[in-house]
């Protein structure tokens, strides 16, 4: 990828998540702090995520989720709503070329079919064109919601004739728009909001979360450092004892 930020040397950390899941949030009072309307602080917001790729491919983080527009969303003003989706498929049709070079393999989660058919068919074409990529994998979650993901999963199990008795969490994990990833090491939420917003339910069950005052418009490469930074710090349990226990501490 193209390297046009001053390039800062950060040093290498003991251990990078395998993926990271980013709750965008923000974009509104960034316009509103600079008497803009909405829209313009979506726009930076898209524009910000090609920084932010860039910065997950130089620091070796390999596979990127982030929450665009959620299942919930669609109850903000019209206006607001129909501003989002052309801008996404401005994006879509501006930077496809440029990231199926740089090696992004775009995905998305969500349902396609309330979208316009022509953005739902523009997202297909850039799904189907990136596929092979493997530099980064950039997951969209686009009309996405944990819930609606979690309900979607269990019809499938359900209409696959699967018995009650056999339904695992393995079975769960594989039916959800992540199948075959692993689960998110970190979820970073920008604004200073403390919530997951039904974001990744299932799949940050184990997490570990960490969240910034800044808008997302102005998360950059430094900031993502430190998330990076402190959760290589951060011991993580999955409900058991810290590692090397010994019962002589007791
Ligand atoms: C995040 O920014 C983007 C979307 C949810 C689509 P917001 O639009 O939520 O910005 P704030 O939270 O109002 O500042
Ligand atoms: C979460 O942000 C959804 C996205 C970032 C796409 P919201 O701004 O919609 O979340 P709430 O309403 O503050 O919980
Ligand atoms: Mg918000």
């Amino acid at each position: 990828m193209s390297h046009q930020e001053t390039e800062k040397v950060y040093p290498p950390l003991p251990h990078l998540p395998s993926h990271v899941g980013i709750i965008m949030d923000g974009n509104g009072r960034w316009a509103r702090k600079r008497g803009l309307p909405r829209l313009v602080g979506h726009r930076a917001g898209v524009d910000n995520l090609h920084r932010i790729f860039r910065a997950a491919v130089d620091f070796g983080v390999p596979i990127l989720t982030v929450y665009a527009f959620s299942t919930e969303n669609w109850k903000r003003p019209e206006a607001e709503v129909r501003g989002l989706l052309s801008i996404l498929k401005e994006s879509l049709e501006k930077e496809v070329d440029e990231l199926h070079k740089n090696g992004v393999q775009l995905r998305h989660m969500g349902s396609l079919d309330p979208l316009p058919v022509d953005l739902a068919q523009g997202i297909r074409d850039a799904l189907e064109l990136t596929k092979n990529n493997n530099r980064l994998i950039a997951n969209i979650a686009f009309n996405y919601g944990g819930r609606a993901e979690v309900i979607k999963a269990v019809r499938c199990i359900m209409e696959e004739g699967t018995p009650p008795e056999e339904v695992t969490e393995e079975m769960i994990s594989a039916h959800l728009y992540t199948a075959g990833l692993p689960d998110p090491d970190l979820i970073i939420r920008t604004s200073g909001e403390m919530r997951v917003s039904n974001f990744l339910l299932w799949q940050g069950a184990y997490a570990e979360y960490w969240a910034t005052p800044v808008l997302w418009p102005d998360f950059g490469k430094e900031e993502f450092y430190k998330a990076l930074n402190e959760f290589a710090l951060r011991e993580r349990r999955y409900g058991g004892l810290h590692e090397g226990y010994s019962e002589t501490e007791d």
